[in-house]
Parts: C-alpha cells; sequence; structure tokens
C-alpha cells in the first residue's frame, strides 16, 4: 500500500484547557477526495486548524507526503503543499481582489510562478478577471468565496482544505461553485471538503466521513450519503 497523502493520528487538540478533538484519527489516500459531514460544533473546523498548525496539537500526529508536519507553523505547512481555505471571510476587506490573490502566493515557489497561476485562477473565475481592481469588501457573498479558494489555488496546493465553501450562497451560485471545485479537482488539485448538504458531497468526493464529538464516526458507511440517513445521524431520528 503506498504511504496516505495526510495521515491524521489520534489527534487531540482544543481550545483554552477544552479538549475538542478527542484522538480523531483520519487519512487520504492518493487520488482520493475525501468530504467531511457532521452536525454543527463538533469540530470539523478544529480537526482544520490543528491540521495546518493554525492551533497546536496537544497529542496525536499529523502527517503530510510521508512527513511528520505537526508543530510546523502553518506557513511552513502552506510551502509544502498542504492549504488550507478557512470557514467564512478571511480576505483583506480593503485590497483588491488582485491583491488578496498575490498574497496567496506568498511561498518561494508559488511567488516565483504567481503570473501563471493567476491566469489559472482568472480561467477557472472569469468573474474575478473581471473584478480583479475591486475591493473585496465590495464584493457578492459568492465573489469572495471565490476570491478565497483563489487565493489557496495560488500557494500551488498538492492537497487544499476547503471548510464549507458554499456557506451562505444560493443554489444557483452553489451549483457554480461546485463545478469549478469539480474543475480544480480534475485538474490534479486533491481536495478535502466540508460541507452539510449531502448531495453537493456525494457528487465532489470518492469517499466521506462523519464527524461527531471530536471523532469519526466508525458505524458511517461512505457513499451512503441519502438524506434521510443524514438526518438521522444528526438527530437520531428514523
Ligand atoms: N476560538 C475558539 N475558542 C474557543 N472555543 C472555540 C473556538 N473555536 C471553536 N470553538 C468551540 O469548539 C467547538 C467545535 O467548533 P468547530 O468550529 O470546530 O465546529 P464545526 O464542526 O466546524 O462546526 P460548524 O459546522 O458550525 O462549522 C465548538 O464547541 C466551538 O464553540
Ligand atoms: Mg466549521
Amino acid at each position: 500500500m503506498p504511504e496516505p497523502v495526510l495521515h491524521v493520528s489520534d489527534l487531540v487538540a482544543g481550545y483554552g484547557r477544552q479538549p475538542v478533538l478527542h484522538g480523531l484519527s483520519l487519512h487520504v489516500d492518493p487520488a482520493e477526495v475525501l468530504g467531511l459531514i457532521g452536525p454543527n460544533g463538533h469540530g470539523k473546523t478544529t480537526l482544520f486548524r490543528a491540521i495546518s498548525g493554525l492551533i497546536p496539537a496537544w497529542q496525536g500526529a499529523v502527517r503530510f507526503l510521508g512527513e511528520d508536519i505537526t508543530g510546523l507553523r502553518t506557513p511552513l505547512i502552506a510551502e509544502r503543499g498542504l492549504v488550507h481555505v478557512p470557514q467564512g471571510n478571511h480576505l483583506y476587506p480593503d485590497m483588491t481582489v488582485l491583491e488578496n490573490l498575490h498574497l496567496g502566493a506568498y511561498a518561494p515557489r508559488p511567488r516565483k510562478e504567481w503570473r501563471n497561476t493567476l491566469e489559472q485562477v482568472f480561467a477557472l473565475f472569469p468573474r474575478l478577471a473581471e473584478r480583479k481592481s475591486q475591493r473585496c469588501r465590495t464584493l457578492s457573498g459568492g465573489e469572495r468565496q471565490m476570491v478565497a479558494i483563489g487565493c489557496g489555488l495560488m500557494g500551488q496546493p498538492k492537497l487544499l482544505i476547503l471548510d464549507e465553501p458554499t456557506l451562505g450562497l444560493s443554489p444557483r451560485l452553489k451549483g457554480e461553485l461546485r463545478d469549478a471545485i469539480g474543475e480544480i479537482i480534475a485538474s490534479g488539485v486533491q481536495l478535502i471538503i466540508v460541507e452539510q448538504d449531502p448531495e453537493f458531497l456525494r457528487r465532489l468526493t470518492t469517499r466521506q466521513v462523519f464527524v461527531e464529538e471530536g471523532l469519526t464516526r466508525d458505524d458511517f458507511v461512505s457513499g451512503s450519503l441519502e438524506h434521510g440517513k443524514i438526518m438521522e445521524m444528526y438527530f437520531g431520528m428514523d
């Protein structure tokens, strides 16, 4: 068996003294696109923060491309090709689309090649090319999400982590974003994505994991993402 691209083992992390992840393990094999689903507040974002070095791992380990990255600082993790697009709006509102995208290419290799990558981002999101001189605070929610994903791509990721990219978007925009994410996958970038919409995840990902109370749920069968099943798991309803 080839080594997983990402291997999270027995991860414990949280805030203050309160653990949120209670020994969570997870892996992403080569060519896999992993989907995460689970109720609000059960640790999905916290998992991503711990993987990308934004908060420390209290116990356990994170390996990426065969190397231990536990405890590395976020920029060094991104430089290795593990790039995290956080949940919500984390753009610089008074900077333009172009300036925000440029910042995504801060690591040495992406910085050298930023013009080429920018062309690719604009090909994926033509609307951003049209609005490249616009300040981000004046963009629509959908456009901001495109900039956020674009910033992630500017870092030339091997594995891109997307945390609820379609939160609050209209069905039409959600469909547009799903197509764009499909193109990112087709271009050879691996993905971990959190989404609350089972159908969205089913169409984009090759395997799904259910996160509950800071752990992955062992009895969750990947590929069984039907609305009724998910409601049952969220709320214990039949
Ligand atoms: N900065 C923080 N300081 C203290 N507690 C936090 C912080 N961020 C998150 N938490 C707590 O950690 C727990 C897990 O939150 P997390 O954001 O990881 O959940 P989630 O599964 O991503 O939820 P959602 O689906 O709503 O995004 C929650 O109880 C939350 O209140
Ligand atoms: Mg979250």
